[in-house]
């Protein structure tokens, strides 16, 4: 089978991208590089540097590599951003998503698997949390994923698209390979662990006044693998499945300050921590319930221990102090 990645030059999609290439499927990742590095496309990938904006480029590299399914990574992330500037959102995660599945369905492929998020659900009325939860996205870059679900949900009845929607939670970790490295850093992990490597350097928690028994936000950490293990096993089920919607979470959230001894007892690191303004669109608890992926996909993640996952993170941060290098590197 030919998988499509589409962001698979970042974070998440290259682990998958790697995993699937383990379960030998071909892998063709499409990637602009905007936001990832080409060294994280995994040995064995093929790789195309396109936008998925672009229908005439994603045109071309369906009918040059016979894709049979997408798993649709690209998308802008930075939720502090997209209150900030929300059109550049509607435009590479809504606009640019929708030209990949008018694509998709001119070429017949009717194999989706999207990238949803958490940040659909908006402030969480009961944790945990289950996917029929009120959808009310505090965040312009919640309501792009959403309204991207929708648009799928549609293909689906109208053309027959099978897609599933993976709504992750925070995902964190790494392989021995790929790890995290965004540009800016806003994610808590990697921005913690690069405290610790640099020992002069603040860590800053934003917010310590959320109604949580610490005052710091609660999230929902799986590690990276099981969210790509969790892609293989939906990727299999597509045909049975016709549209679902998945949380991708363990069920168990941890507040950000247990994150930080967390970190502090794995790297053993004398850290500075200090306490700024809340970061806007920062809901105070997200934690799935992960009842539905574990009944009807059979997930069950593996590695999403909290210190496995800080400790799987250290040890690539140590050996990859600057991330990949540069941004457009090789
Ligand atoms: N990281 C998390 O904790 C998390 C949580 C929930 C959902 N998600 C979703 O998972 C997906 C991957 O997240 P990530 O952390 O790996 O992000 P990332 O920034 O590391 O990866 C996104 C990749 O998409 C590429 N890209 C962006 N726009 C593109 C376009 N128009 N055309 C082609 N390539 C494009 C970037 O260059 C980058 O390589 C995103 O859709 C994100 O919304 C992530």
């Amino acid at each position: 089978m030919n998988v499509l990645v589409t962001g698979g030059a970042g974070y998440i999609g290259s682990v998958c991208a790697e995993q699937l290439l383990m379960r030998k499927y071909r892998v063709i990742v499409y990637d602009n590089l905007s936001a990832g590095h080409r060294a994280a496309v995994p040995k064995g990938a093929q790789f195309v540097r396109g936008d998925v904006a672009d229908a005439q480029s994603l045109a071309r590299t369906f009918r040059r590599f016979k894709i049979d399914a997408v798993m649709h990574f690209a998308a802008n992330i930075l939720v502090e951003e997209s209150v900030r500037d929300p059109a550049v959102f509607y435009r590479n995660n809504v606009a640019a998503s929708l030209t990949l599945l008018e694509v998709m369905k001119e070429h017949g492929i009717l194999n989706l698997v999207f990238s949803s998020s958490a940040a659909v659900y908006g402030e969480a009325q009961t944790i945990p949390i289950p996917e029929d939860h009120p959808k009310a996205p505090i965040n312009p870059y919640g309501e792009t994923k959403l309204v991207v679900e929708r648009a799928a949900e549609w293909y689906h009845r109208a053309y027959g698209l099978k897609c599933v929607c993976l709504r992750y939670f925070n995902a964190a970790g790494a392989t021995r390979r790929l790890g995290e490295d965004h540009q800016p850093e806003t994610h808590l992990l990697p921005r913690i662990l690069d405290a610790a490597l640099d020992t002069g350097r603040d860590f800053i928690l934003y917010g310590d006044d959320y109604p949580t028994p610490d005052g710091t936000c609660v999230r929902d950490f799986v590690h990276v693998a099981d969210i790509a293990l969790a892609h293989v096993m939906a990727l299999k089920k597509l045909p049975k499945v016709g549209f679902a919607v998945y949380n991708v979470g363990l069920g168990r959230g941890y507040s950000l300050r247990e994150v930080v001894k967390a970190v502090q007892e794995v790297t053993r690191r004398p850290m500075n921590v200090t306490v700024g303004p809340r970061r806007a669109g920062d809901p105070a608890r997200l934690v799935a319930s992960p009842e539905k992926i574990c009944r009807e996909l059979g997930w069950q993640p593996r590695y999403s221990d909290l210190r496995y996952i800080v400790r799987s993170a250290w040890n690539w941060k140590r050996k990859h102090p600057h991330g990949y290098g540069s941004r457009h590197d090789c």
